[in-house]
């Protein structure tokens, strides 16, 4: 039996290892405090609370088009939003509330009207980076109010909304007299996904994207296929899935797939933008499309492997024509991410036909000139299908003539260096967008979201016109490590901290206030359904149910 002393000392032992296993951990900092924002997330430009509050029954409660709308009852984008924020607010099924009246005596909310302000409400139109998403919400009796100039603000502002709505300790909802005046800090908030390294099933991709609109993000940077698969089925070119893909039944999105990706992201205000990353990148591209990559030699005879896109030969601009026309129709975005990151000069410096041509161009030994070569018809060739385009910024660092609306996607080095691209960038007159601090598939014990929030896309050298030259930016989940199984706990809480740097004022950068309305917005996509992770110790009132 153990003595009381050995006990009382056995207890302070792990007492005191308890205590420097906190200290270790630099979450000790932690207050415990509720934020007076409550669970807002990412927070709104401008906030007034008041302590009057209201009761929301399910049996009564109606979101309606106000009166004065100019989106009729024919609005997808909005009666879609309507269904889907009222099941959020009430957990599902109406009949489940019907019947269950609130105590008598307190005052009840009864309606959210909805009035899109302008005469084009663009509810038929895709969201783009000029987009008005602002939004003002008014919650006072006898009926909420949210308006908005189009139907994009108001879908953030019914996401506001249902945020504002909490329970009771007798269960029943209620919100609180609020007024919410809103609107992005920067106009592209975006998510790259990767489904070339692992297979995504459409039903994970579509998860993300309703988690995307609970964070207010707004683009879809859809890097759809790369070195390891090529899953996009191509009407033009059939032939690249079906040789490419790691099946090509199973593992391919089809022209109907692709499709319902895009419409389901547009009723929630989010822009797809796929990237067809070339010269490198394309090892997939090969098998369907002969002759598109370069032989790598091995001394004088080819080896049997492939490097880069084949730079030299006409039917390469051919093929990229056609292939960019069907893009340019598939994707409505008015931009395309052409990639042009990363690439491996070691197959061309092998290639005798290559360093036969870049003799008779002149290029000396510098295959930078002939990647440019490659990048500079290319763009030419997607500028001809109207499409803008976004490149990442080797393409800039290595001097190809740009058209001046390109977005130029700063992903390399450490916090100076990016800072140091963005300045140039920028003193060069092109639009931005930051994605270094962001990759998200760089995971590391505790809380890495403090890094990701307190990253800045303006912090650099340069001049206000400068800076309104940064457009926003991207979190980056690569695929290495990541499939079906992982990716939506790996992605969420963390990605909401880069959508709140992308959203809110520039001085909401208050670690404490941000961690205690963070835990409540990850609790709030947990009960919604998605197995977002914990940021640190603690509970949610509905905890993930599990598989
Ligand atoms: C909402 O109202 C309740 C009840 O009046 C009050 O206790 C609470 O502090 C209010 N919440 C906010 C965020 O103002
Ligand atoms: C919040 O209240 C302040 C002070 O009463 C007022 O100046 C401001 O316009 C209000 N903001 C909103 C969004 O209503
Ligand atoms: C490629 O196209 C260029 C310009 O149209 C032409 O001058 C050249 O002869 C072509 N090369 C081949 C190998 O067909």
């Amino acid at each position: 039996m153990l003595s009381p002393l050995l006990f009382f000392a056995l207890l302070f032992f792990y007492a005191a290892q308890g205590l420097q296993f906190n200290h270790i951990e630099e979450d000790t900092e932690f207050v415990n405090a509720d934020s007076k924002y409550g669970s807002l997330w990412p927070l709104p430009q401008k906030v007034n609370f008041s302590s009057v509050s209201f009761k929301l029954s399910g049996s009564t409660f109606r979101i309606v088009d106000a009166k004065e709308s100019s989106a009729g009852a024919s609005c997808a984008v909005l009666q879609n939003a309507y269904r889907r924020y009222f099941d959020y607010i009430f957990d599902g099924a109406k009949k489940q509330w019907a019947g269950k009246r609130t105590r008598s005596g307190a005052s009840e909310l009864g309606e959210l009207q909805v009035w899109i302000t302008s005469p084009d409400s663009e509810c038929d139109a895709y969201p783009s980076v000029s987009t008005d998403e602002s939004y003002e919400l008014i919650v006072d009796q006898p009926v909420a109010v949210l308006k908005a100039p189009k139907v994009w603000g108001a879908l953030h502002g019914l996401e506001t909304f249902s945020q504002l709505v909490y329970k009771d300790e007798f269960g029943s909802r209620n919100i609180n007299a609020t007024t919410i005046s809103d609107f992005p800090r920067f106009a592209h908030r975006g998510i790259l996904l990767d489904t070339s390294r692992h297979f995504l099933p459409i039903k994970v991709i579509l998860a993300n994207l309703e988690t995307m609109a609970m964070n207010k993000i707004n683009v879809f940077h859809w890097h759809i296929v790369d070195d390891p698969s090529f899953p996009y089925l191509s009407k033009t070119f059939p032939q690249l899935s079906q040789k490419g893909a790691y099946h090509p039944y199973t593992h391919v999105y089809t022209p109907a797939d692709v499709k319902m990706i895009i419409e389901f992201a547009r009723l929630r205000g989010i822009r797809v933008i796929p990237e067809f990353d070339t010269p490198g990148h394309t090892l997939s591209w090969g098998g369907g499309q002969p002759d598109l990559l370069t032989p790598c030699y091995s001394g004088s005879s080819p080896s049997g492997t492939f490097g880069p896109v084949n730079p030299i030969l006409n039917t390469t601009y051919d093929f990229m024509t056609q292939f960019f026309k069907e893009i340019s129709s598939v994707f409505p975005d008015a931009y395309v991410h052409l990639g042009g990151d990363e690439v491996d000069f070691t197959c061309w410096k092998s290639n005798p036909d290559i360093q036969a041509f870049m003799k008779q161009q002149g290029f000396g030994d510098d295959f930078t000139k002939l990647e440019s070569f490659y990048i500079q018809r290319l763009l030419d060739i997607v500028g001809q299908t109207n499409k803008g385009y976004m490149i990442w910024q080797e393409v800039f660092d290595n001097g190809v003539k740009l058209k001046p609306d390109t977005i130029i996607h700063v992903w390399k080095g450490n916090q100076q260096q990016y800072q140091n691209e963005m300045a140039q960038i920028t003193s060069a007159g092109y639009h931005t967008l930051l994605s270094t601090p962001w990759y998200l598939n760089y995971i590391s014990y505790g809380q890495d979201w403090h890094n990701h929030y307190k990253a800045d896309p303006q912090d650099f050298q340069g001049t206000d016109k400068q800076k309104e030259l940064v457009i926003g930016g991207e979190a980056c989940l690569w695929g290495e490590y990541i499939d079906a199984t992982n990716l939506t706990p790996r992605l969420w809480p963390r990605a909401s901290a880069v959508a709140e740097r992308l959203w809110s004022a520039k001085d909401v950068k208050d670690l404490n206030d941000a961690y205690s309305r963070l835990s409540l917005h990850r609790c709030r996509m947990v009960e919604r359904g998605i197995p977002a992770e914990p940021l640190f110790t603690g509970f949610c009132p509905h905890e993930y149910k599990g598989i």
